[in-house]
């Protein structure tokens, strides 16, 4: 693996200081016990990196998420660390109700623009935000009012960043999606590569630390496969992505069996 290729973190990560430094630093002066709630830190860094990430994320998977999303999202959609709502413009008439699942709570003003753009509102029940994480699957599934209530589950760039994300992707589906439901992803995930591999590994406890606990080196697209309970499953990747990319790519459309 060339060396430019395994250190490519850390221009990454000078950037995300470059962007977040100094706001979050305003924030703990401001607010001087936050200090107290590191996660609360990481938050607000998050939504500052983010806020920067986000358009030029969307607009360079912009192909990806066009050829996933609308051809297969439908009814009650449940977007699984909703970020800034980039998904939302992507759902068409085929999608009644969209979910935004997000527990930085920070990000919830600019989800409701982005939906309310997208043609969903609170007002008419089209739109409701989640200040949750996927662990609470039980809080969702009293949110929403009743078990395998959802048609499609997506998560983009979010299976990174929740807690014990094997058990967690496994109960919202058996919990949350309907039998006959999908769900979809877009995930940077642990390269087949042992060279990619291990400098992911190294990488992941100092790139989780500074990105809301976003980890390098899950094999996610894995996980999902190998779980029981899917009746059809499909996995590719990036036409042109480059073998030795730290965020190697799998996106995903798994049927769940039931119906
Ligand atoms: C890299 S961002 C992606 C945001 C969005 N999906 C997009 O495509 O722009 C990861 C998102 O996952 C969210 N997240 C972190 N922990 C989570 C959890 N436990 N459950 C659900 N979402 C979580 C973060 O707050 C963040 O918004």
């Amino acid at each position: 693996m060339r060396l430019s290729a395994a250190l490519a973190v850390l221009s990454e990560l000078k950037l995300c200081l470059q962007l977040g430094f100094v706001p979050t630093l305003r924030a703990i002066l401001r607010s001087p016990t936050l200090l107290l709630r590191p996660h609360g830190i990481s938050r607000i860094f998050m939504v500052h990196v983010w806020s920067a990430y986000g358009d030029g994320v969307d607009t360079n998977s912009r192909s990806v998420k066009e050829g996933l999303i609308p051809a297969n999202a439908q009814g009650v959609v449940l977007d699984v660390g909703a970020g800034y709502g980039h998904t939302a413009k992507y759902l068409d008439h085929k999608v009644t109700k969209y979910i935004a699942l997000e527990p930085n709570e920070l990000m919830h003003g600019e989800i409701r623009k982005r939906a309310n753009a997208a043609g969903f509102t609170e007002a008419d029940g089209t739109l409701v935000v989640l200040p949750y994480g996927v662990e609470d699957v039980a809080t969702i599934m009293s949110a929403l009012g009743e078990p395998q209530s959802v048609d499609t589950i997506i998560s983009i760039l979010s299976f990174c960043s929740v807690p014990n994300p094997k058990q967690n992707i496994r109960t919202l589906v058996e919990l949350l999606l309907r039998p006959g439901g999908q769900l979809l992803f877009y995930e940077h995930v642990l390269s087949p590569r042992a060279d990619v591999g291990w400098w992911q590994h190294f990488w992941t406890p100092l790139w989780r630390c500074a990105m809301d606990g976003c980890c390098l080196d899950r094999p996610t697209h894995e996980w999902i496969k190998q779980m029981d309970g899917w009746s059809k499953g499909e996995l590719w990747g990036l036409p042109e992505e480059s073998e030795e990319h730290l965020w190697w790519h799998r996106v995903g459309r798994f049927v769940k069996a039931g119906r």
